[in-house]
Formats: C-alpha cells, structure tokens, sequence
C-alpha cells in the first residue's frame, strides 16, 4: 500500500474483532512509532504496548471517551518526555500518526483517545495520574494518548472533508488559486 492510500484509507475504528494481532504485526506497527521524527532528535517519548485484557479494560476507564480498549486487542500508552524535550508534544503526535498510518497498511483498524489536556490542567493531571499509575510511568512524563488497535468490525460511513478552499490557501492566507 502506498503512503497517501493509508492517508485516505485512515479513518478512526472503535469496534474490534476478537482475533488476536499477530506480534510480529504489532510489532511493526509501534515500530512505526519509533521510527516516527522528533525535534532535535531527542529521545523525547514512551510507548508501553499494552496486550492484558485486565489492563486494557482498565484503561479503557481513563476517560469517557475510550470505551473501544475494552474490545481492542492491543492499546499502546504514547507518552511525552518534557524534561528532553520542548517538542514533546509533536513528537508524541507524530508517533500516534504514524502508528494509526501503519495500522492502516498492516489491515488494522486503530481509535486515539485523547488524554493529555492542554487547557485543563486538572483533568489532565487527574486522566494521566489514572494511567501513569497503571503502567508504573515515571512522574517526568506525560501521558498524550492512548490507541487501541484491532481488527475492524465497522466500516466507517464514508467521511464528509472540510473543502478544499477553507483549509488550503496559496502564498497568503486567504487565497484560494494559484
Ligand atoms: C487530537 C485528537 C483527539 C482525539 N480524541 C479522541 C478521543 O478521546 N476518543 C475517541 O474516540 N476519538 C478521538 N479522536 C478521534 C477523532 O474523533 C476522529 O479521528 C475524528 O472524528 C475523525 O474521524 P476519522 O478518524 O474517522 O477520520 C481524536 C482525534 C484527534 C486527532
């Protein structure tokens, strides 16, 4: 599969078949997280794969907004490492992409729960201090998000882009040719 198939194939899976993903699948796919660029080339993220239904089922109570861990056969934890990195949060962001991408080139399907809050400070530190707990994470770091990967039960309805000439402008903003 090409890089800009996966691009257009992406879309975000919240139901899960019970098949196991084989490891050397999973494998590829968090090392596409790995490979994933970071500011400065600093070591600035985490990724805990996490497989143990016990676990994933408690994670799956970090926010409202990731009940599909419960069904997902893997999660994987992206975490952010403030005190390597000021661009932790890209890094991690890139990662999260990357592994959603090849999880896409691979037949998975993948979800991202959000749990690093930018704009407030105390539901963020309430949903990373439930993780950071769970998987033993070093206080240094913060949690971003959360994937849970799977093979697809759903096939999302077909998605509806903002257009074209809202998102993309030409030498300046607001120019829609070229
Ligand atoms: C920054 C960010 C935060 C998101 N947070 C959540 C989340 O907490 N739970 C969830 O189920 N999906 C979450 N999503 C997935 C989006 O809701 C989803 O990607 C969006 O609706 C577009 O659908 P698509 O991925 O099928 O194109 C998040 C996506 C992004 C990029």
């Amino acid at each position: 599969m090409d890089v800009f198939k996966a691009i257009q194939d992406r879309r975000e899976i919240t139901k899960f078949e019970s098949k196991p993903i084989p490891e050397v699948i999973l494998d590829k796919v968090v090392d596409a997280g790995l490979f994933a660029p970071t500011g400065n080339n600093l070591p600035s993220k985490n990724m805990i794969v996490v497989e143990d239904r016990d676990m994933l089922n408690k994670l799956a109570e970090t926010t409202p907004y990731m009940k599909w861990l419960k069904e997902a056969q893997a999660g994987i934890v992206v975490t952010g490492k403030p005190d390597v990195s000021k661009y932790w949060l890209q890094d991690a962001s890139f990662a999260c992409a990357f592994i959603w991408l090849e999880a896409v080139e691979v037949g998975l399907g993948s979800a991202f729960g959000a749990v690093y809050h930018s704009e407030d400070v105390e539901e963020s530190k309430k949903r990373e201090g439930y993780v950071r707990e769970l998987i033993n994470l070093p206080k240094e770091q913060r949690v971003v998000a959360v994937l849970g990967l799977g093979y697809p039960a759903m096939t999302p309805r077909p998605k509806k882009h903002v257009p074209r000439e809202e998102v993309i402008f030409y030498e300046k903003f607001g120019k829609q040719s070229k």
